[in-house]
């Protein structure tokens, strides 16, 4: 009866890493990238040059440092194929730009994705939920939306592909401290000052290693199984200070940050054993792996014996 289980458990976490899996092309050329030079042309490079017609000569200006991106990140991202025109106005292939342009309302994620079958494992409407739960969006109006956490010029959906968890937590940390640490940033959406991340963690032996091994999410988010990816940042009061939560052998990290181990690792093996033990180490979460190798070798060993007693069995008849 045990062995169905297993089985079943096999199976289920080999499925598993079938739905977590992205459907964008990322290998062909990006379609539309003739179109978007024409904004990369100034978009990409810290000076920027155009003809003047009045003065008849061209001129060298330096453009503002947020308004210039990165070619190879917008095109690693999910939306690699958009044009810049298919969420901005097309007027903006005029230069100078029309100033009203600027009142020009922005779509949010749900306007595009919202109801449409084709990203329903995504679970946009639930995720937009969480959201508006979380104190991001209970604290502050509309100004904080889906686009403080999501560049809409790279955004990449990670742990749908093949990076390690420690890339992972990098970049995940990053979005969250590229606000909370930076404070020309965080005053976009609030006049409060926040003290350094590292002052607030105080209580965490080893700040500097832990952010590089979780992400801030772990503990300030309930674990939801239901959710990828947890959206419902809580208050502070509740996030996780408890050493145990990830410290002992149910570590909280399996239903959260370790579900993401890369898609090849997931192919190859689909256990979480494996993951403990090929790129992160939890202390207090593996201490019983000899344990499981034993008991693995001791459940083989009565498979054999089984087989050798049937194999006498039929040979006597
Ligand atoms: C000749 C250089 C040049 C080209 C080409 C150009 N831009 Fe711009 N863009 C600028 C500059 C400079 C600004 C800074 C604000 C301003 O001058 O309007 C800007 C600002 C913007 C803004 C921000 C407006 C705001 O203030 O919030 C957007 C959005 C934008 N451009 C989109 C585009 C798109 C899309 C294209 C391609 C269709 C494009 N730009 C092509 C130079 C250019
Ligand atoms: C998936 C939709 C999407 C695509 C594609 C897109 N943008 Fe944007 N862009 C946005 C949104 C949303 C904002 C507003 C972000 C914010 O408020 O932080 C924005 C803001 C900007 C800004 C102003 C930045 C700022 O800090 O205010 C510029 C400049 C810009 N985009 C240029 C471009 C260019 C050039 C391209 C093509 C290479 C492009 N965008 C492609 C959605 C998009
Ligand atoms: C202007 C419409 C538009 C907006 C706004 C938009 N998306 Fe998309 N998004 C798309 C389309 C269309 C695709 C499919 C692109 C393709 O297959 O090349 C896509 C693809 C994706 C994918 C990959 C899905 C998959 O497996 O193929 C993710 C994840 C995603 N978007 C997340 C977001 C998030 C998060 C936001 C808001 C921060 C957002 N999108 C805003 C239209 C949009
Ligand atoms: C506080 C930061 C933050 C905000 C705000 C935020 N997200 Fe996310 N979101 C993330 C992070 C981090 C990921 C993980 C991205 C990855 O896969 O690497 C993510 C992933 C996603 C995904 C992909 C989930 C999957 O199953 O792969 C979707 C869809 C998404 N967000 C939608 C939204 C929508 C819609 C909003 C606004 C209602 C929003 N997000 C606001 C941080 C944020
Ligand atoms: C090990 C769990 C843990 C991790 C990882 C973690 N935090 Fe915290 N965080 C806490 C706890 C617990 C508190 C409450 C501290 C207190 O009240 O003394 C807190 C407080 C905060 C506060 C509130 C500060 C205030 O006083 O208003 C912010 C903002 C915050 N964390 C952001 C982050 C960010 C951003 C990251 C990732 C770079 C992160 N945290 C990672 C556990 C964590
Ligand atoms: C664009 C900026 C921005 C980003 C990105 C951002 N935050 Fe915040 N965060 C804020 C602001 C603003 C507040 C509210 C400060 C206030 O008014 O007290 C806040 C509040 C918080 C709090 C404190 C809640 C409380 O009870 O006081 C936590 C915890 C937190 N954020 C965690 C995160 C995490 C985790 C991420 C990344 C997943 C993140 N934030 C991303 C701007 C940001
Ligand atoms: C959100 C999960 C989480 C929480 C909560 C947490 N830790 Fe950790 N901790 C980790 C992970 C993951 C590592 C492994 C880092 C590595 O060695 O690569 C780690 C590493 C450590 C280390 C090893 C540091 C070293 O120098 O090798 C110590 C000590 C530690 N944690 C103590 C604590 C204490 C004490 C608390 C409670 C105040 C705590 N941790 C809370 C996840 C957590």
């Amino acid at each position: 009866m045990k062995i169905r289980y297993f089985l079943i458990l096999i199976f289920l976490l080999s499925f598993s890493s079938l739905w977590a899996q992205l459907n964008v092309d990322m290998k062909s050329e990006p379609a539309k990238m003739e179109d978007n030079k024409r904004c990369f042309d100034c978009h990409s490079t810290h000076i920027y040059t155009f003809d003047n017609p009045v003065s008849g000569i061209t001129e060298r200006k330096e453009m503002n440092p947020n308004f210039v991106f990165n070619t190879d990140a917008f095109y690693s991202g999910v939306h690699r194929h958009f044009s810049c025109t298919d969420c901005h106005s097309p007027d903006y292939e005029t230069f100078p730009h029309n100033a009203e342009l600027r009142f020009e309302p922005m779509y949010s994620c749900i306007d595009c994705h919202g109801g449409d079958e084709a990203f329903a494992s995504y679970h946009f409407e639930t995720i937009e939920e969480e959201f508006g739960k979380s104190v991001h969006a209970s604290k502050h109006n509309e100004n904080f939306n889906c686009w403080m956490c999501h560049n809409p010029h790279s955004y990449k959906a990670m742990t749908r592909s093949d990076f390690k968890i420690s890339e992972i937590v990098s970049a995940h940390n990053q979005m969250c401290a590229s606000c909370h640490d930076n404070p020309l940033h965080f005053q976009r959406i609030s006049d409060s000052t926040k003290k350094p991340l590292e002052e607030i963690h105080k209580f965490l032996p080893n700040f500097k290693l832990h952010f590089s091994a979780v992400r801030c999410i772990e503990c300030h988010t309930a674990v939801e199984d239901t959710m990828w990816v947890a959206h419902n940042i809580l208050p502070k009061e509740m996030a996780v200070k408890k050493c145990v939560e990830c410290h002992s052998s149910s570590t909280m990290l399996i239903s959260s940050l370790y579900k993401y181990q890369t898609i090849e690792t997931r192919k190859n093996r689909g256990t979480f054993n494996s993951m403990l033990l090929n790129e992160t180490y939890v202390i207090g979460a593996n201490r019983n792996i000899y344990l499981n190798i034993f008991s693995i070798i001791l459940f083989g060993l009565s498979l054999l014996g089984v087989a050798v007693h049937v194999f006498f069995r039929i040979k006597k008849k």
